[in-house]
């Protein structure tokens, strides 16, 4: 367990729990989170233990308000290119086996949207508001809200919010498919870490093939994406958790997996 610092994560159960704090700032993304948010997820997939990750924001009052708008101030294009170019936390979540849902407990803005667009599930609290509000800034989503917003939620709705910056309710957000559960605030975490226990009893190598494949549909043709369904088929089949999975189905008790 981590305490303290601007990334806090637990492991509950089967889950890390990774808690954005930095809340006197509304939980914006400086270089610091950005790093301690790396740090965490390589924790989470350096622990054979941990099977699901939630992510959320400390306080009540944000998830993240975007990247750190005091670090644009003075900084040349390439340095910000850099930024860029480096290991992303956008990408991280993406890219990360194990499924992380996203827990939104308040604004939810700019880099703050991506991160929860990056992650397989989004889950808000009736108080939380969304937004790709850069071009109030002279910018535009640069941690890939413009390719994924429009996956999620449709080409129209998305150029809607990143051509006005204009925030968004959660049941606008839930209409829109952007989110998939509203909650009262203060059910928020228990909903997100139950759905992550959920995951996590299940077996940890067809979860990460299952997110690989689904993912991949929206990146490969359907040819493509369907060969690489069966290739990922066969590999769960051929894993201890399939002859587990099977047998205790058929002596009609639960599976113990192990991700072997
Ligand atoms: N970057 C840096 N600081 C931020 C920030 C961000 N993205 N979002 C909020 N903060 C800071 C504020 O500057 C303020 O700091 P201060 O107390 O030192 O003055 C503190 O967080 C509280 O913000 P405040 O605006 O007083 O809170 P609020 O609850 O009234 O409003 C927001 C919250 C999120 C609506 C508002 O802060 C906001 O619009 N933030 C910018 C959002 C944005 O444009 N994000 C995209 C960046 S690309």
């Amino acid at each position: 367990m981590s305490d303290g610092g601007v990334v806090m994560h637990e492991v509950r159960g089967r889950t890390m729990l990774i808690t954005i704090n930095r809340p006197e700032k509304r939980n914006a993304l400086d270089r610091q989170v950005r790093s301690a948010f790396l740090e965490a997820i390589a924790a989470a997939r350096a622990n054979d233990a941990v099977r699901a990750i939630v992510v959320t924001g400390a306080g009540d009052k944000a998830f993240v308000a975007g990247a750190d708008i005091g670090e644009f101030e003075g900084r040349t294009t390439v340095e910000q290119w850099r930024v860029m170019k480096g290991a992303t936390i956008f990408d991280a979540v993406e890219r990360c086996p194990t499924p992380v849902i996203a827990a939104v407990n308040g604004y939810c803005l700019g880099g703050g949207m991506e991160l929860a667009l990056s992650c397989d599930i989004r889950l808000a609290s009736a108080s939380a508001r969304f937004g790709q509000p850069e071009v109030n800034l002279g910018i535009i989503p640069g941690g890939g809200g413009t390719q994924r917003l429009p996956r999620i939620v449709g080409l129209g709705a998305a150029l809607k919010m990143i051509l006005t910056g204009e925030m968004i309710g959660a049941d606008e957000a839930l209409r829109l498919g952007l989110v998939d559960e509203v909650l009262e605030p203060a059910a928020l975490l228990d909903r997100a870490l139950a759905l992550a226990e959920t995951i996590a009893s299940k077996s940890p190598v067809a979860v990460a093939a299952a997110k690989e494949a689904t993912r991949a549909a929206l990146n490969l043709p359907l040819d493509d994406g369907l060969k690489l369904e069966t290739a990922l088929f066969q590999l769960c089949f051929a894993s201890d958790d399939r002859a587990e999975g099977v047998r205790a189905f058929l002596e009609k008790r639960a599976a113990q997996f192990t991700g072997k």
